[in-house]
């Protein structure tokens, strides 16, 4: 019986190659510089006759150019298989159940910032950003906050070495100034966004989160202001919300208020179950003059009904404190430390 040509079989055995490294080894034992099957063969020539050598060298070329080609196709296919080969290949079990995969969600703060986006922008609010690192002209002196004011002392601010005296922004006030710079008159605007300060307990983080709020028009009043703040905390914290307004002092707002929310803080940090979540006031004529527009100061003569002029209100809320009485998590530090099993559970 004939022996099977060998060459052939090489053909076989490289189509039935399943794995590159196969592939390769099949490769160097026909090719391998020393040792190869063809290499030797090619080799044997020499000992043969003028008619021999050839014919036997044609026939060798050709198996030699078939061999080549069929390892370049057999490698492209294991590089891009083709569908009927993957469904026929059982290196892929159809039936085999993994374990269920986690799903992600947004962390709690992300999550209540895209509530409140929602929340004001069905009253009319846009949605304005601005820069963390911010010059102190716009974190304070634009805002009506005298050289000499307490909140510009390095006790709060983180200074940005330079000559140019930035600062990472204390609040999200500055991006007021920005806003109506940019826009005229009226106008409805929040901004949502990270803030720093020099700070850290219970309540309060160096880094923390503040919406801030601005409306401006030319009827826009006190009352409007709480029942934009009333209706907004009501729908991001229930209907049952409790709240109360106090006076209280920011330069760049005349008069100034702070709003509280009752809630069920730890021990160290209830001060009277009330929470301070917001600063608020009718905008101080001062910033307004600062972004150009008009404060017409009246002729003390006619009523301001028939000579309205721009007015209007802003607030700047701590977020993270809105979350916590949201979720009554007792320390704002909870938010900050990515441990999984406090925030798995919302
Ligand atoms: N920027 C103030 C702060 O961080 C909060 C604030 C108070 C914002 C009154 C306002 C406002 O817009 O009108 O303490």
């Amino acid at each position: 019986m004939a022996q099977a040509n060998p060459w052939s079989a090489y053909i076989d055995r490289i189509r039935e190659a399943h794995t590159p490294e196969a592939l390769d080894t099949l490769e160097h034992e026909l090719f391998g510089r020393k040792e190869g099957a063809m290499t030797l063969a090619m080799k044997a020539l020499k000992d043969l006759d003028a008619e021999g050598k050839k014919q036997q060298a044609q026939e060798l070329n050709t198996w030699k150019k078939q061999l080549t080609e069929t390892i370049a196709e057999q490698r492209t296919a294991l590089l891009h298989p083709s569908d009927d080969a993957l469904a026929s290949s059982d290196a892929m079990d159809i039936t085999l159940s993994l374990p269920p995969r986690e799903r992600g969600s947004l962390h709690l703060i992300p999550s209540f910032m895209e509530h409140a986006a929602d929340v004001f922008g069905r009253m009319g609010f846009d949605v304005a950003t601005g820069p963390e690192v911010e010059s102190e002209e716009m974190n304070f002196d634009m805002l009506n906050i005298p050289p000499d004011h307490p909140a510009r002392d390095a006790q709060d601010t983180f200074w940005v070495q330079g000559k140019d005296k930035r600062v990472l922004r204390t609040h999200t006030s500055p991006v007021q100034i920005r806003y109506m710079r940019e826009h005229k008159p009226p106008l409805r605007m929040i901004c949502m966004g990270k803030v720093y300060r020099k700070d850290a307990d219970a309540t309060h983080s160096p880094v923390f989160h503040q919406l801030e709020g601005l409306m401006i028009g030319k009827d826009v009043s006190l009352a409007n202001m709480k029942a934009v703040m009333v209706n907004a905390v009501r729908e991001l914290l229930g209907r049952d919300v409790e709240y109360r307004f106090r006076t209280g002092y920011f330069p760049f707002v005349e008069p100034g208020l702070e709003m509280d929310i009752r809630w069920q803080g730890d021990e160290q940090t209830r001060e009277g179950n009330w929470l301070e979540v917001v600063g608020c006031g009718m905008v101080h004529p001062n910033v307004l003059k600062n972004c150009g527009i008009d404060v017409e100061e009246g002729d003390g003569v006619t009523p301001r009904q028939l000579n309205p002029t721009w007015q209007g209100f802003a607030f700047g809320f701590g977020i993270d404190r809105l979350v916590m009485i949201k979720h009554q998590i007792p320390s704002i530090k909870m938010l900050f430390e990515g441990d999984m099993r406090f925030l798995r559970q919302f």
